[in-house]
């Protein structure tokens, strides 16, 4: 199993926790109607799960993802709903029955995986013929960070590299579309966007800590030093680089995102 760059900490919890199915999968919402069978394919903490099962109900809906912290988180939030049920499982091998979803949501997973052909394949697996896949991944090519004085200005290669030393793809956002066509999909709509991570004084000093603490005591850093991309030193500036960032006015930060709504034909 792939290791994941950004890891586990409750940090990164929170940060994937102000996802909304409004903000994170809006490109797919047109197509979802009211008793669709949802599975959400790398659920994370889950709080864009919840979102899709409102508006998919009395549709029934499933959160799987790899990692039992990131379950446990989802499945308080859940809070005994009957309508949703969150538990552990790799996109690599479902334990779903075939064709067993109208709809399929992954969103900033592929990328992580080093196969994610694998991943595609049984997405087609387990949806019903007719069925729709919405999958939204990063492409960490185009992460806007302004202004870069020394050493902001390595951050997003230092993460490229991690993730593609972890196995994943960090510019997977544009690479996805030929992936699903050759597993045998019907594309609909292509789209991509931005998040925008310095929308106003409070998600700036939010984010900033976020990408601080990355660089301090944490997975992500942890792991930097254990492959030789980044020393403690670099790090701890980046910290501290970070931490004065949050506070300047122009502080500016955009992840993009390609997009794929896509049919099992
Ligand atoms: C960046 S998080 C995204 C979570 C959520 N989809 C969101 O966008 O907020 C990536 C998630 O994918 C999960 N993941 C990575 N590889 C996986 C695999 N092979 N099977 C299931 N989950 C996986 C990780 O455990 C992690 O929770």
């Amino acid at each position: 199993m792939n290791r994941y760059s950004v890891g586990y900490d409750e940090r990164t919890a929170r940060f994937l926790a102000e996802r909304t199915a409004d903000t994170h999968a809006r490109f797919l919402l047109d197509y979802l109607v009211s008793g669709m069978d949802l599975l959400d394919a790398g659920c994370g903490p889950g709080t864009i799960t919840k979102g899709l099962a409102e508006i998919v109900a009395p549709g029934r809906v499933l959160g799987v993802d790899r990692e039992q912290s990131q379950i446990a988180l989802a499945q308080r939030l859940a809070d005994g709903s009957s309508a949703i049920e969150f538990r552990t499982d790799d996109l690599c091998s479902l334990t779903a029955d075939d064709e067993s979803f109208d709809v399929v949501f992954v969103h900033g997973v592929l990328e992580h995986i080093a196969n994610p052909q694998r991943a595609i394949f049984e997405i087609h697996r387990v949806l019903k013929l007719g069925g729709l896949v919405g999958s939204r991944h990063t492409d960490l090519g185009r992460f806007l960070l302004e202004p870069t004085p020394e050493p902001l200005g390595q951050f997003s290669q230092l993460f490229i590299e991690l993730m593609k030393r972890n196995g994943g793809d960090p510019h997977f956002g544009r690479h996805q579309l030929g992936l699903f066509r050759e597993a045998g999909f019907e594309i609909l709509k292509v789209s991509a966007s931005y998040d925008c991570w310095t929308a106003d004084a409070d998600s700036t000093r939010r984010n900033a800590h976020f990408l601080a603490e990355l660089c301090g005591e944490s997975e992500f850093s942890d792991q930097l030093v254990e492959y030789g991309l980044a020393d403690r030193r670099v790090l701890g500036q980046l910290k501290s680089a970070f931490l004065t960032w949050g506070e300047m006015p122009e502080a500016f930060a955009a992840e993009a995102w390609g997009e794929i709504v896509a049919r099992k034909a």
